[in-house]
């Protein structure tokens, strides 16, 4: 059967010619973010990048006449589709609990404060960046952990991703294919340990062999439990009295791609989790007429993604995003 040729050109992905006003734009944005192509991959890349631009600028348009409460910011995943931020940087599969996991639910006689921030309390890291590999599962994972190392010896110790990149595929990972957080803190609890990212260096590729030093331990887990699910009562009690909790949301979106600062309230966001980040706390903002509760939650897309880092995401309405869909955390 004959293939229509506007069809053709779809699936090739021809480039329509750039825009010549935006030529100072966009060898700033390469120099900036180090970006070098190939001569025949530079045209579509530009062309790519322009579309994103354009529904950036669209989007703060709007957010400036009031329709939004986020804005939006060109960054260093510019040249991607959606489709391609996709499918290289949402790694999280979402899990079947194919064994009984510890449940914590929501206690009506516990009080939680109005505000939580564990980085002000020195329980998280410096923000990371996954790189193109679908490893935010181990992020997200590491994050978690991290937190319990902190309470548990008062020290903060950046741990390793690659450690359980390399290591964790027999419980079901894959590498920079996705994976669980709980089946990370699971390899931990079976491993009896995780090295630091000092000492086993993030790569950001996923095909290494197991290089797991036992005598050079830096984390422990004991046991893993899973905040009841589609529940942000429970989130809000698990991130008030544990610390940093991992949790994943639908990130797919190009509003969260491109997400730069604000409260993120957008309605391209569906319950499909496939992103791990980690709650690091909550909080509220006084806007003139409603006041908005919000999640505080760590990214390892770099400092240059969203409020250096981090995302706020409305909080208290039909959990957004998901973010209590697959939330979980070690302890020891
Ligand atoms: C660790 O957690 C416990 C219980 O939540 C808390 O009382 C203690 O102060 C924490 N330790 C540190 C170093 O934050
Ligand atoms: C791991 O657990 C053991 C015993 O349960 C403890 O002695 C050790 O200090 C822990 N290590 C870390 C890094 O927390
Ligand atoms: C917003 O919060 C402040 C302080 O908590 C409160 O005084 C005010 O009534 C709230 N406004 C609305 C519209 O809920």
């Amino acid at each position: 059967m004959a293939v229509p040729l506007w069809l053709l050109l779809a699936l090739l992905g021809c480039a329509t010619a750039p825009d010549p006003a935006l030529e100072e734009t966009w060898e700033g944005w390469k120099s900036l973010h180090a970006k070098e192509y190939p001569a025949e991959a530079e045209a579509t890349r530009r062309e790519v990048w322009e579309q994103n631009l354009r529904r950036i600028q669209r989007h703060n348009r709007q957010e400036a006449e009031g329709q939004h409460s986020f804005r939006l910011a060109m960054n260093h995943h510019g040249d991607l589709t959606d489709e391609e931020f996709n499918q290289l940087l949402n790694g999280f599969s979402p899990a079947r609990w194919d064994e009984p996991a510890l449940t914590f639910k929501a206690s009506a006689a516990l009080k939680t404060p109005a505000e939580v921030d564990w980085r002000a309390k020195g329980y998280v890291t410096p923000v990371k960046n996954q790189g193109h590999c679908g490893s935010c599962w181990a992020f997200s994972a590491t994050g978690a952990l991290e937190g319990l190392v902190f309470n548990q010896t008062g020290k903060l110790v950046v741990l390793s991703e690659q450690n359980l990149i390399d290591c964790s595929w027999k419980l079901g990972n894959k590498g920079c294919q996705g994976g669980y957080m709980t089946r990370a803190f699971q390899y931990v609890h079976d491993n009896g340990g995780l090295n630091s990212e000092l000492l086993y260096p993030y790569l950001g590729t996923d095909t290494s062999s197991c290089k797991y030093s036992p005598q050079d331990k830096a984390a422990n887990c004991s046991a893993i439990w899973q905040v009841a699910q589609g529940s942000e009562a429970a989130l809000e009690q698990a991130v008030a009295t544990v610390g940093p909790v991992s949790v994943a949301v639908d990130a797919s979106s190009f509003h969260f791609h491109f997400y730069k600062s604000g409260i993120f309230s957008s309605r391209f966001c569906s319950q499909e989790v496939n992103h791990g980040m980690l709650a690091v706390g909550y909080g509220r903002s006084q806007q003139p007429g409603h006041n908005a509760s919000f999640w505080i939650l760590k990214n390892s897309w770099s400092e240059r993604w969203g409020e250096q880092g981090y995302i706020r995401l409305l909080k208290g309405a039909d959990n957004l995003c998901g973010v209590a869909n697959q939330a979980s955390f070690p302890v020891l």
